[in-house]
């Protein structure tokens, strides 16, 4: 059976949560303890989710030893590891292609098969591959597969024609342990970057420039035992804020760092939303009924979040007048605008950009999610919507957010699964 999720909204959220640990951080550090030898791995604040047991899945098949025991994970790993990653599991997820670099710089080869992940746009690697082959890999693609072998990577610069959050990372950890200096331009600059960061030189890593557009790293032959905390979710965090927005609820986000994402804050305050920040916590009030339509362009971090766009689209649909939103980042990520359509929303796509003109009130329907943040979206625009909206597809949803039906539960929504948690 379909994995569902019925919402009877119209009410107002109310109340507070505590951030779940970031998915995007936590998922590279995890591929990180493939640089170790003879070393463990510990990560605290991890959150429990189908993408990290994919992960901790492909890190034990490929031979490390992973232990995951209420949000903290240790990742043991041995001398000997396998180099080849099964296409079952890569394909599940894009992320695994972050395990590339740390296995050719530790064992000299790795084999790949072309990653997965949420259906949006065609996401390449090739800034991945180029940047490896500049570090002295051969790479070659044999039957829907990477083939990547070294005598030993070489410190070099790197110029990124993009700054592509994975492919930085990818190349990070493979500089770590690469023969010499490298130097890492146009380097991508969210959070989740500085997050790895502290944990490769927790390792013993030699690196400077974490959320700047330059990285540089001195390479090392031997790593140690490390551990990390995992930053909070700002995406998640972001999601559930707009959920109180969207409900003109009093929602309260804890435990969060408000400067991650400083650029969804400032755009609720041009659209007249109240909302206050303090240390480590977000509220937003009643204010849906004076939302002003704002301009907004998704942009590499501290830009607005590609990720996030869906969320604040389904907002914007009840706000007043016209709104633009511009996505930079994928070539096709507004298939939440035709759901949102079946909802009664009025929103017209030209290419990359969507204009959304604001009406009084959606009405419930069936829609499909059809990839993590589109599904997200649509939660919002039910939890607006008088009567019973069905979400078909939740599986999508369950891959960025820990139990998002009791956290919103816990917020007053009407909610409920339909279907087996995939
Ligand atoms: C990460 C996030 C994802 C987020 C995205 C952008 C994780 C696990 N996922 O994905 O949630 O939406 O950052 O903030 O952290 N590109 C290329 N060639 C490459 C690499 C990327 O053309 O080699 C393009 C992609 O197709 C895309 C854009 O660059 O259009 C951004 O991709 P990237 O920053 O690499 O995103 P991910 O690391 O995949």
């Amino acid at each position: 059976m379909d994995d569902m999720l019925k919402i009877v909204g119209g009410r107002p959220l109310s109340g507070e949560i505590k951030a779940q640990g970031s998915k995007n951080a936590a998922l590279p550090v995890m591929a990180a303890s493939l640089l170790l030898k003879d070393a463990e791995l510990e990560l605290d604040n991890v959150p429990d989710l189908k993408d990290i047991s994919t992960m901790a899945d492909l890190l034990s098949v490929l031979g490390a030893e992973v232990r995951i025991n209420n949000h903290k994970i240790s990742i043991k790993v041995g001398r000997d590891m396998s180099s080849e990653t099964p296409a079952a599991l890569v394909q599940k997820m894009r992320a695994s292609s972050l395990v590339l670099g740390p296995l050719l710089a530790r064992q000299g080869r790795a084999v790949m098969p072309l990653p997965g992940g949420c259906s949006i746009g065609s996401r390449p690697i090739d800034l991945h591959l180029k940047g490896l082959v500049k570090m002295g890999a051969n790479i070659d693609l044999l039957h829907g597969a990477v083939h990547a072998t070294t005598k030993g990577l070489k410190g070099c610069r790197i110029y990124l024609d993009f700054p592509s959050v994975g492919a930085t990372e990818n190349l990070l950890m493979a500089a770590v342990l690469a023969k010499g200096d490298t130097v890492l331009e146009n380097a991508a600059r969210e959070p989740e970057i500085v997050n790895l960061v502290d944990c490769l030189r927790s390792m013993g890593a030699d690196i400077e420039g974490e959320g700047t557009g330059v990285l540089r790293i001195k390479g090392k032959s031997d790593l140690t035992d490390a551990s990390v905390r995992i930053i909070p979710d700002r995406i998640a965090a972001c999601t559930y804020l707009l959920a109180g927005v969207i409900t003109d609820g009093h929602v309260t986000i804890k435990d969060v760092i408000p400067q991650h994402f400083d650029s969804l804050l400032a755009k609720l305050e041009e659209a007249s939303v109240d909302v206050e920040s303090r240390e480590g916590t977000v509220t937003v009030f009643p204010s849906r009924k004076k939302l002003k339509a704002i301009s907004m362009k998704t942009l590499p971090y501290p830009g607005f979040p590609t990720d996030v766009q869906p969320q604040l689209m389904s907002v914007l649909c009840l706000g007043q007048g016209a709104s633009v939103i511009k996505e930079s980042i994928f070539e096709s990520r507004f298939l939440h605008a035709s759901e949102l359509k079946k909802m009664g929303a009025d929103i017209e796509l030209q290419g990359n950009t969507a204009i959304i003109n604001g009406v009084p009130k959606l009405n419930c329907a069936d829609v499909v999610a059809t990839d993590l943040r589109a599904g997200a979206a649509l939660v919002l625009a039910g939890l607006a919507t008088e009567g019973e909206t069905i979400i078909h597809s939740m599986g999508h949803v369950d891959r960025g957010y820990e139990c998002m039906e009791s956290a919103l539960s816990s917020l007053g929504a009407n909610v409920q699964r339909l279907g087996r948690r995939a």
